[in-house]
């Protein structure tokens, strides 16, 4: 809901209140954000601004000495006017680049569920309201106007910036944050999700201190290094901000000497700037922001719920995603019509559901890399074509997904020899490879045209029914012949979104996994038009477990591909067991990645029990509400249903104590205390050589079932079976090992 009175303006969500007013001066004060209030009461109550003489900081102007805008908490902020923060806007104005901008509030309006004209990707309006507000830098005729979204059911409350040059010079616009949040400092700590190739989104929280914190990326994609996720966190609560944007972003937070803190999100400034002529308007990405009095687990639980609902496509947002078998780590390059044949009846036998072709499919001349931007089959691998095979696929009952990287071209393709322009490249220079190959002009119409044709034959042609969009370089030699080149990472990107609006329009139910070298694209840009997002090219489970941690805190768990792969792991050569790799990837959309025809029987019946247990409870695993209830050298989450009727717990511990037991316990919070649960363990397999040989090769795991009052389930937790520790073993002991782990099969069973 959003309500004007007198020049205050009250923003509610169904738990939090945003409220800020239009001073004496004309500027926008913010002067809170919280859980909901009642009463908003004496306005002075929320105001920092002092009414002493300070000397060395400037006033607004002369007829109000007292309002300093160095010690203002504000919605909005330029240079030049006495404002000492990194500030939202920066520019240059006409001829002599004018700096100075003072932005006074002109007047507002609210809006139903408004879409904005952007070409950028945004919130879905549903049942939702925006307020704009027109804000005027009088001299220069630049319009800026702050747009707020409220949404009815949600937490979560999103905005940005429309900038409009009425002035009849160009406007050259240096930074423009999507969202600016002041707030009154003591005692706050950043947590970023920051990494690298491989090991994506690691938590990282950095207590701050009078200064700036900030992350970036100025890889032109959103980048494996600093995701755009940000939350704030103190002991009255949490605030978290995301990003709609995929391209490079800057999140710096300013803790003052004066004791207040400025939180700014946008385009990353430092890779961007945009002329504005006289008449045009810019926009800028949209920024989400929650607040949680309850802390970071419920922020988190907001963001997985707004994801959900504004966020992700709608056709396959609250479906379930088919088990995949993804071709790339059991397969290589090495392809053809023969050997997925093998594979997809393979994969049938254990229920897989789909069966993905990744990289390797399409012509290689002499590179490498392949013929990257033609996207012609390789005739030797498939001598009938790709359709053969996907028709394959479809007779047996398997869904039938590609592998594309669209945003790439190679020096070997036909399309670079007869379209050289069509590769990023700044003359005079000679081009940076990345992976061997070259990034393809998204500025132009024309490129993204072209690839759209290519995309929509190879789907539509062959029939599938999942692509996977990966990109596995970053940006060098920004350039294209028709443009301003600071303007280049902004309209590429813009570029991009044209080409996967293009695609998702003429495919609403097409299952689109994005990927970018694994994880690096994993932001809410993209997940505006793909479904889901392929966590990390390391699927070491061991690792994959902080890898979800992370990535859970601002996604939620239906969009994190996450497969079983090949043990030893590839990348680490780290040995932990199927069950283990089963748990902490079943928590998200699941699949494999491995020869299958090269399984054991063993591995084979161990696959076969893991696919059935996930089709039984695929729904609370994809779909269900997730909780990460631990985090030290035990893991536990969980996931339940609406009513949390039926919840499933993964235990794990990380290192197993075996000099001395420990009591090992069982949270679960979701559970109601007034409610009596069954607590039952999945059978699974333990398959780690057993140290005093009193059990050889596989054998099923303890069997466990127990009747809880919920009191217990949530509160201290529910005693577990001791794990064996190499003295005694029978029915009252569990084999557990490092990184072991059961998964909790917990039921509702009636009240008190
Ligand atoms: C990088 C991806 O992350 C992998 O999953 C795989 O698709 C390769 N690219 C293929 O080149």
């Amino acid at each position: 809901m959003i309500q004007e009175n007198n020049g205050v303006f009250r923003l509610d969500t169904p738990n939090t209140t945003y409220l800020f007013h239009i001073t004496e001066t004309g500027h926008l004060e913010h002067l809170y954000y919280g859980q909901t209030l009642n009463e908003i009461g004496d306005l002075e109550a929320y105001r920092v601004n002092t009414k002493l003489r300070m000397p060395t900081i400037v006033n607004t102007s002369d007829r109000f000495p007292r309002s300093y805008p160095a010690l203002t908490l504000m919605e909005t902020s330029s240079f030049g006017k006495g404002d000492l923060r990194e500030v939202a806007f920066a520019g240059e104005y006409g001829e002599n680049g004018n700096t100075v901008f003072d932005f006074v509030y002109d007047s507002y309006r609210i809006e139903k569920g408004c879409a904005l004209p952007s070409p950028l990707p945004f919130a879905r309006r549903n049942c939702s309201s925006t307020l704009i507000i027109q804000c005027l830098d009088e001299p220069t005729g630049i319009i800026l106007e702050l747009h707020y979204t409220v949404f009815d059911d949600c937490d979560v409350i999103t905005r940005s910036c429309v900038v409009c040059n009425s002035g009849s010079e160009t406007l050259v616009i240096r930074s423009v944050s999507s969202l600016q949040l002041d707030l009154i400092d003591t005692g706050w700590e950043a947590l970023t999700l920051d990494g690298a190739w491989s090991r994506e989104r690691q938590i990282c929280r950095t207590p701050l201190h009078s200064g700036i914190f900030s992350i970036q990326s100025t890889a032109g994609i959103s980048s494996a290094e600093h995701n755009p996720l940000l939350i704030l966190n103190r002991n009255s609560g949490s605030y978290l901000f995301n990003l709609f944007w995929s391209g490079d972003h800057r999140e710096s937070v300013e803790v003052t000497t004066y004791g207040t803190l400025r939180l700014l999100t946008g385009i990353n400034p430092s890779t961007f700037s945009y002329r504005l002529k006289s008449g045009e308007c810019f926009y800028t990405p949209e920024a989400m922001m929650a607040f949680s009095p309850c802390g970071e687990e419920y922020v988190t639980q907001t963001a997985h719920f707004f994801v959900r609902q504004q966020v992700l496509p709608e056709y396959w947002s609250e479906k379930e995603r088919p088990i995949l078998l993804n071709s790339w780590e059991g397969m290589g390059f090495d392809l053809s019509e023969e050997k997925i044949k093998k594979q997809a009846l393979q994969a049938k036998k254990l229920g897989i559901e789909l069966f993905v072709i990744d990289d390797g499919w399409f012509r290689h001349k002499q590179c490498a890399v392949g013929d990257l931007g033609d996207w012609v089959v390789a005739e030797n691998k498939f001598p009938k074509g790709l359709k053969s095979v996907v028709s394959f696929l479809h007779e047996i009952g398997l869904m039938a997904g590609i592998w594309v990287e669209p945003e790439s071209i190679s020096l070997e393709s036909d399309l670079y020899r007869t379209h050289p322009e069509y590769l990023v490249q700044c003359p005079g220079r000679e081009p940076s490879p990345g992976r061997d190959q070259y990034l393809l002009d998204l500025t132009r119409e024309d490129v993204v045209q072209v690839l759209y044709q290519k995309l929509e034959n190879l789907i539509s042609d062959n029939s599938f029914d999942y692509l996977k969009w990966d990109m596995n370089r970053y940006f060098s030699d920004d350039y294209s012949p028709d443009l301003w080149m600071p303007e280049f990472r902004y309209r590429w990107t813009i570029g991009l979104y044209e080409l996967l609006r293009k695609i998702r329009r003429r495919f609403p139910t097409l299952l689109i996994e994005g990927c970018a070298s694994g994880g690096g694209r994993f932001d809410l840009g993209m997940l505006s038009y793909v479904d889901q997002f392929w966590g990390s090219d390391n699927t070491d489970a061991t690792d994959r477990l902080e890898i979800f941690l992370g990535t859970s805190l601002g996604y939620p768990q239906r969009c994190f591909g996450a497969h079983v792969s090949k043990i030893p792991n590839g990348i680490t050569g780290r040995i932990y067991d199927y069950e283990t790799a089963f748990a902490v990837n079943a928590f998200g959309a699941y699949g494999y990645e491995l020869d299958v025809t090269a399984l054991t029987d063993e591995e084979k019946q161990i696959f076969i029990d893991q696919i059935t247990f996930y089709k039984q409870f695929r729904n609370l695993l994809q779909l269900g509400t997730l909780r990460r209830v631990r985090n030290d050298d035990t893991v536990i989450w969980t996931t339940e249903n609406e009513d949390a009727t039926v919840i499933l717990a993964l235990y794990l511990e990380k290192r197993t104590c075996v000099s001395q037991p420990k009591v090992r316990t069982l949270q679960v919070p979701s559970c109601r205390r007034e409610v009596i649960y069954r607590v039952r363990t999945r059978k699974q397999w333990i398959t780690a050589p057993f140290p005093c040989a009193m059990k050889n090769g596989a054998h099923l795991s303890e069997v466990f079932e127990r009747i809880v009052p919920g009191v217990i389930l949530c509160g201290n937790g529910m005693t577990l079976m001791p794990v064996h520790l190499g003295t005694d073993m029978n029915q009252d002991t569990a084999f557990l090992g490092d990184y072991g782990s059961r998964i909790f099969i917990v039921e509702a069973m009636g009240g008190t």
